[in-house]
């Protein structure tokens, strides 16, 4: 199925690793030009680099976004490369166990409501809604003066059924949900799709230390990691987790014009972990 992206313009934040690289790269193979946002720039550079290197189009904006001045100008970035943007991918988040390499300092997280510090309600908040509101803010002027645009919102299946000792995260998440469905109401008459895709456990450098990941060969990371695949019911199948390029295909399909009619939707990409 040709989906049509050829010289779409796309952002996509978080794409130096993990679900947003493989977003970028996917849609650069389907010939969009990418713009590859990261708050690290080596890492935007690497996958940058990577999609040149196939014959693909991409420049490197590096943001933190959760700075609106920053988004600005990563959207600038896009603007004076190729003149408009067609596409946001809101990917950036930070794992929902914060670790040192969420891009802030450790700040705890993965207990009990009851024991999180309320620094960590404003770092969650502050990347995952505010790093939405952000960009789709910066985007959207130049998505409703050519009247097309679509916008993808990465969430959760926390934020779709609630996660013990992710509390504040699912929140966050679950925010998101609700602000692209308000979002999908007030543009659509502007020809502007606004949708989630929502990820369940996928193997991403932010959980290379959990039993997603499979590592360990010793009988009881292995047990850890079939206890965990009996939670997923195709994972139970395909003897695996979700991978990056699981979430991109749908998220390639979702921001082409094969999905016009779809707007305002949560598309769950989790081997069946939860089925709403
Ligand atoms: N991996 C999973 O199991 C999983 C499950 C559900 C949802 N998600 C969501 O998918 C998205 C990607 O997750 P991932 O597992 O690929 O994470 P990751 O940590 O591997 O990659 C996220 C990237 O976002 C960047 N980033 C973090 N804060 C940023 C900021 N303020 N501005 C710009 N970039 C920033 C990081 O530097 C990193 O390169 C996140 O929104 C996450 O919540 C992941």
């Amino acid at each position: 199925m040709d989906l049509a992206l050829k010289d779409k313009v796309a952002i996509v934040t978080g794409s130096g690793r993990g679900i947003g690289a493989a977003i970028a790269s996917t849609l650069a193979e389907e010939g969009a030009r990418v713009c590859v946002n990261d708050l690290f720039e080596e890492r935007a550079q690497e996958t940058a680099g990577e999609i040149t290197s196939a014959g693909g189009q991409a420049i490197v904006a590096p943001a933190d976004v959760t700075n609106r001045e920053q988004v600005d100008a990563m959207v600038q970035s896009a603007l004076d490369e190729w003149g408009t943007v067609d596409i946001l991918v809101n990917n950036a988040g930070i794992p929902a166990r914060l670790g040192e390499d969420s891009g802030r300092s450790q700040v705890g997280g993965g207990g009990f409501f009851t024991d999180e510090p309320e620094a960590l309600w404003s770092r969650v908040m502050d990347v995952i809604t505010y790093g939405v509101l952000n960009c789709s803010q910066a985007c959207l002027p130049h998505m409703l003066k050519q009247e097309y645009g679509k916008i993808v919102s990465i969430i959760s299946d926390a934020g779709r059924v609630g996660e013990p000792r992710l509390a504040t995260y699912s929140m966050a998440k679950g925010g998101v949900v609700a602000f692209s469905k308000a979002l999908a109401k007030e543009n659509g008459r502007f020809k502007i799709n606004v949708n989630c895709v929502s990820p369940g456990a996928t193997v991403t450098p932010a959980l290379a230390d959990s039993p997603v990941a499979g590592g360990g060969a010793d009988p009881a990371s292995k047990e850890r990691f079939q206890s965990l695949l009996r939670q997923y019911p195709i994972g139970r199948g395909l003897e695996r987790i979700g991978q990056p390029q699981d979430i991109a295909n749908v998220v390639a399909f979702l921001v082409s014009d094969r999905a016009e009619w779809i707007t305002g939707q949560v598309l769950s990409v989790n081997g069946g972990y939860s089925m709403v």
